[in-house]
């Protein structure tokens, strides 16, 4: 594959006026694209420079950042494949746009890819707040994660990811080292207004 291939995704990229911010990588959820989480990332880190890319796999026609085989259940071979993708994505346009490590902002299957990023590829990113996210792997690989700040944030009444799946993935990143805060709010598997009140200060206060 060549490099194009291997870092090229359709994207949006807006420049940040505050070079104080870090960057947010911006991952939308399954049927999502580009544009969705531009909106929440302007109202959390005015001042940020953003990058969102899209998801290349396609489920009929919702993009999504790696294929599944039922809901909740993942291909982790094409999980594997496309979190380096992204990876290498991140590198390609932090040298194309100047940009310091990237914190990711992901909900739902980017949330996943988010946490898969942190377990593979922990170098690309500064951290990650992971909305509505559930563990990526049966057999989590070893990462050094230290230095690392996460932010869950679970909706207690989640139809799609189950409590001890989120708690498993909590565990998992505060065991390699991440400075992990793990809150569930009263919300189903879309966000609320708690959940973006939280993300805010979080990044605020990284
Ligand atoms: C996923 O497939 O990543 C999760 O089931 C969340 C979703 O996209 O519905």
């Amino acid at each position: 594959m060549d490099a194009t291939a291997t870092t090229d995704f359709i994207h949006l990229y807006e420049p940040g006026g505050d070079p104080a911010r870090a960057p947010l990588l911006l991952l939308h959820g399954t049927g999502g694209d580009e544009r969705d989480l531009i909106g929440l990332g302007r109202a959390v880190a005015p001042g940020a420079a953003l990058l969102s890319p899209r998801g290349k796999v396609l489920e009929g026609p919702m993009p999504r950042f790696f294929r599944r085989l039922a809901e909740g259940v993942f291909d982790e071979d094409d999980l594997r494949r496309r979190t380096h993708e992204l990876a290498d994505f991140i590198e390609a346009s932090r040298a194309r746009y100047g940009l310091q490590q990237p914190v990711a902002v992901g909900f739902s299957n980017g949330a996943n890819i988010a946490a898969s990023l942190l377990l593979l590829r922990p170098e690309v990113l500064a951290g990650a707040a992971l909305l509505r996210a559930m563990s990526p792997f049966a057999q989590p690989p070893q990462a050094d994660l230290s230095g690392k700040r996460v932010l869950i944030l679970s909706g207690a009444m989640d139809p799609i990811v189950p409590a001890d799946d989120v708690g498993r993935l909590a565990k998992t990143l505060s065991g390699n080292g991440a400075s992990v805060d793990h809150r569930t709010l009263p919300a189903g598997h879309g966000l609320s207004q708690p959940d973006i009140g939280l993300l805010q200060s979080w990044l605020a206060a990284g």
